[in-house]
């Protein structure tokens, strides 16, 4: 049974999640593509909690499909890793979306680090490259801090300069060269979805500032922004965006691309981890 996400329905959440697995020390929040099998030096997967378990509102996920937080520890700290997202296109209010986030924030979490896959915008970025975000556009027509009590969550009005921390943007591209990967640094479009862009919109947004298209991690950077957190988000530019090269986009091609980048974001995740979090 669904009920809204009030700051007070929130921080019930944060305190029954704390007393029942004792993250202790919560140091971030990971936001990792569903099925990414993440190996995170000196780290150990314990607890992994089905999301519908956390959450007061109604999954629209498919049956056997994994939807949960593991919780990884090192002695008394923890990160929380989310295996797969709520997206506003399945139907999730941006409350909703946003609503680990938050719990993660209340919980002590200064940092969210996520991976996502996005398109292409820019001819000079093949597919299977990592583009490391440095700032968005967000064309959702949503904004998680609309509402009666975005406030309690934070400043009502927060600056978005260097919403994506620069340093940790440094760091990531250094780590990402060091183990040989292509990588390059870009802005995020967001779009609601689920249908892929027309070719003129693609034309459109790259000529707006765009280098990558994509469906999803933007509600979840500015509520984490709100709530004082830094970011880092690491884009899998998975598929040209359409109308770049001759033919139709499936979702197909752009699950494809997600395994055979896999094993680049588990090593980037991994050493990221172990860089930045001392
Ligand atoms: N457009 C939007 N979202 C995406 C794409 C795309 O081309 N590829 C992966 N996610």
């Amino acid at each position: 049974m669904s009920s809204a996400l009030t700051p007070s329905v929130l921080r019930d959440l944060a305190r029954e999640f704390g007393d029942r697995y004792q993250p202790k020390k919560l140091r971030a929040l990971m936001v990792a593509g569903s099925g990414l099998k993440l190996e995170i030096p000196g780290w150990e997967a314990s607890e992994k909690i089905p999301m519908a378990e956390i959450m007061p509102f109604d999954m629209h996920h498919l049956e056997g499909h994994d939807h949960s937080i593991t919780l990884w520890r090192r002695g008394e700290e923890s990160l929380m890793v989310m295996n797969g997202r709520f997206h506003l296109y399945q139907g999730y209010s941006p409350a909703e979306v946003v609503a680990p986030v938050r719990l993660a924030a209340l919980l002590g979490a200064e940092l969210m680090l996520a991976t996502n896959a996005t398109g292409s915008l820019d001819p000079e970025i093949p597919a299977g490259s990592l583009v490391i975000i440095s700032d968005h556009i967000n064309l959702q027509a949503s904004n998680p801090l609309v509402g009666a009590w975005g406030r309690d969550f934070g400043p009502q009005f927060p600056d978005m300069s260097d919403t994506y921390d620069p340093e940790y943007r440094k760091i990531a591209l250094r780590l990402a060269r060091e183990a040989g990967f292509e990588v390059f640094e870009g802005v995020y479009v967001a779009m609601l979805g689920p249908s892929f862009e027309t070719p003129a919109e693609v034309r459109m947004l790259g000529k707006l500032g765009g280098t990558v298209v994509g469906m999803s991690t933007v509600p979840e950077v500015i509520a984490a922004r709100q709530a004082g957190m830094k970011n880092l988000v690491i884009s899998l530019a998975s598929n040209p965006a359409a109308g770049l090269v001759d033919r139709p986009l499936t979702h197909q091609e752009v699950m494809e691309a997600g395994q055979e980048a896999a094993a680049k974001l588990r090593i980037l995740l991994g050493r990221l981890v172990e860089n930045i979090i001392r």
